[in-house]
Formats: structure tokens, C-alpha cells, sequence
């Protein structure tokens, strides 16, 4: 020992996307001394490429990983592809963590998803029950490829010692967003439309019933609940993070709360597909560890969505 403290370098795979530009909000506004913080997109190293990770991590040589990379959509797209989201999303996972492993990276922590949970489950669905039974249908390849990341954190944990982890978002919204109105997420997708049904002085189409539930995270809780995770949580096991139970919304509900932010009023129609039903997650244990977090209100979240995204349009991801 030479009594010097070796700089945290962290590594942030998928850092070009909504949950990655976040992180790097809030680390540009909260970040400690002796931090170095890399933002990677595909642009840098396409993470299919076993060749391409290593190159990056010999470039980098970070301590530390947030590992955000993957190819993710909405329901629509996922039913369409589900071969691809398996095979893409379990050679990025398997190239990333088995890397740093190999550099040495002490801690990574993974991004899995609450789609990924059994579709048949007593709610609310806790950490304990990831691998209870077969998820949804729609999203069937993206999520088992989700949970071999637990599978993988688990098994070098016990084989290497390994502190590798993983968070569990629920439905993360926020500037930088997909807003592709077919591939991509639904709060997304709903302010697309409005906004194109507003210019258009056109009747607004909300997918599906409107009746199915959710629990959303704005994007900048998200990404300080992540940094808290990269230096204070030290469990193997995931955590979910998400509001509590009490503010799971619908769809419709979302609808209405873009609409007002968006200041538009127009009529729902009913003609695809609801995807599963609700999918409610216990935050209990991060209250455990967290109890005074607060969340931002849904309302003034979704208003700065729907601002940055009128402010942004040219250059928004549609
Ligand atoms: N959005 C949600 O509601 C939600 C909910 C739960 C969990 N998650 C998880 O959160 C993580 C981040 O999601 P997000 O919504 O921020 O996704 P996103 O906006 O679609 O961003 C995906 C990121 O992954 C990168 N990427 C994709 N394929 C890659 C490849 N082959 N090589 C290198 N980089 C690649 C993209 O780079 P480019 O910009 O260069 O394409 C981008 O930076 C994902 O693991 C996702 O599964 C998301």
C-alpha cells in the first residue's frame, strides 16, 4: 500500500440513453471527488462484439460498471422480435460482466426490469420471486435474457466472489426517451401522439383499453437511486426500484396527465393490445434501506418530460 486512494472510475455501458443520460445529469450535479465518470454508446463499442467490450474495458480500466446497454422497446416491438431481444441482449450481458470480471471491475451493477417477473404471481411481486415461473408471452426472449443477469451475478458471486448486482426499474420515463410512437415505451409514445395530434388539430388515439396498470419512475430518481446502489448497496441480490404500491397508475391516468401537460383534450380508442394486465412491485425493501427518498410527484415529472420534449423535438429519438 502506498496510501494513495485509487481514483473510482465508473464505467457506464448504454450511456446515451435515457436511463445513461440521467446518470450523467445527476453525477455532473452530485459528483464526488475523485470520480472518473465514461459515458459509452454503441458509437463507442458495439457490445455484441466480445472483441469490441474487451478493447473497452483496456481503454478504460474502470473500478466500477453501470451496466445500462441493451436492446430494449416497447410491447409492440418485443412481440415482433423476440428472437433478437433474447440473442442480442444475452451475448451484451454475457460480454460485459464476464469482462469485467476478467479486468477486475469490483462491483457492476445491471439494469433487469419488472416485465421480466412471472406472469402468473401473487402481487405485490417482491425481489425473492424473479424466477417463480414463465414471464408474459410479449416480452418472453427479453425477459429470460433479463434474468440470466441475475443467473450470471449469482454464480460469480459464488464461484469468484464477486459483488455484481442488479436493480429492478420499473417503467422509467424522462428526457432522452425513445418517443417512437410504434417501438417504444407507452408514456413515450402517448406524448408523441399528443403532441402530433395537437399539431394536426386531430382526435388523440390512446392504445389499448386504457385500464391496465403501471408504476412509472422519473429517470432522474432512477439514476440517484443507481449511484446510491453503486456505493452503498452491497447485496448480490437485485432491488427494486419504483413509488410504492399506492401510486401505481393507468393507462388512463397517464393519458389524462399528458393530456393536461400537454394542455389537449381527445378521445381514447380501444383497438390493440393491453400487454399484461398489472404488474405491481413492492418497494419495500429500498424503503428499508432508504426511507426518506423522495420521488418526484408524477404530474410535475411528466410536465418536464412532455417540456423537454417539445423543446427537443428535432433531435428527439422518434
Ligand atoms: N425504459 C424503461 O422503461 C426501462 C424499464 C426497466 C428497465 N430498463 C433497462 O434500463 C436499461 C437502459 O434502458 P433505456 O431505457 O435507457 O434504454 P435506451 O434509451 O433504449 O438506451 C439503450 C442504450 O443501450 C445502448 N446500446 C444498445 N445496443 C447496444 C450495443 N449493441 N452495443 C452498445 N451499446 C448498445 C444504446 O446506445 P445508442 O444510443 O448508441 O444506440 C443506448 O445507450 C436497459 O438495460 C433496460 O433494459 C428500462
Amino acid at each position: 500500500m502506498n496510501g494513495t486512494i485509487e481514483p473510482m472510475r465508473v464505467l457506464v455501458t448504454g450511456g446515451s440513453g435515457l436511463v445513461g443520460r440521467a446518470i450523467e445529469q445527476v453525477v455532473k450535479e452530485e459528483g464526488g471527488e475523485g470520480e472518473e465518470w465514461t459515458f459509452l454508446s454503441s458509437k463507442d463499442a458495439n457490445l455484441l462484439s466480445a472483441e469490441e467490450t474487451r478493447k473497452m474495458f483496456e481503454k478504460y480500466r474502470p473500478t466500477h460498471v453501470i451496466h445500462l446497454a441493451a436492446m430494449v422497446g416497447g410491447l409492440f416491438r418485443n412481440m415482433r422480435q423476440n428472437l433478437d431481444f433474447w440473442r442480442n441482449n444475452i451475448s451484451i450481458n454475457d460480454n460485459v460482466l464476464q469482462t469485467a470480471h476478467e479486468f477486475g471491475v469490483v462491483k457492476v451493477v445491471s439494469c433487469l426490469s419488472t416485465c421480466i417477473f412471472p406472469d402468473k404471481t401473487p402481487y405485490p411481486i417482491d425481489e425473492t420471486m424473479i424466477h417463480n415461473g414463465p414471464p408474459h408471452d410479449s416480452n418472453f426472449g427479453y425477459a429470460f435474457a433479463k434474468r440470466m443477469i441475475d443467473v450470471q451475478n449469482r454464480t460469480c458471486f459464488k464461484q469468484h466472489g464477486r459483488r455484481y448486482t442488479a436493480v429492478i426499474p420499473t417503467n422509467v420515463f424522462g428526457p432522452h426517451d425513445n418517443f417512437n410512437i410504434d417501438d417504444g415505451h407507452v408514456l413515450p409514445g402517448l406524448i408523441h401522439k399528443t403532441f402530433l395530434a395537437q399539431k394536426e388539430g386531430a382526435a388523440l388515439h390512446v392504445w389499448g383499453s386504457g385500464r391496465p396498470l403501471r408504476q412509472f419512475i422519473y429517470s432522474l430518481d432512477l439514476a440517484r437511486l443507481f449511484v446510491w446502489v453503486l456505493k452503498e448497496y452491497d447485496e448480490v441480490e437485485p432491488i427494486i426500484l419504483s413509488v410504492g404500491e399506492e401510486d401505481e397508475l393507468s393507462i388512463k391516468d397517464c393519458a389524462d396527465a399528458v393530456v393536461e401537460a400537454m394542455g389537449f383534450t381527445g378521445d381514447y380508442d380501444t383497438t390493440k393490445a393491453d400487454g399484461q394486465f398489472k404488474k405491481t412491485a413492492s418497494n419495500a425493501k429500498l424503503r428499508k434501506y432508504l426511507p426518506g427518498f423522495r420521488f418526484t410527484p408524477f404530474k410535475e415529472a411528466i410536465k418536464e418530460t412532455c417540456d423537454w420534449f417539445v423543446a427537443n423535438y428535432d433531435i428527439a429519438r422518434k
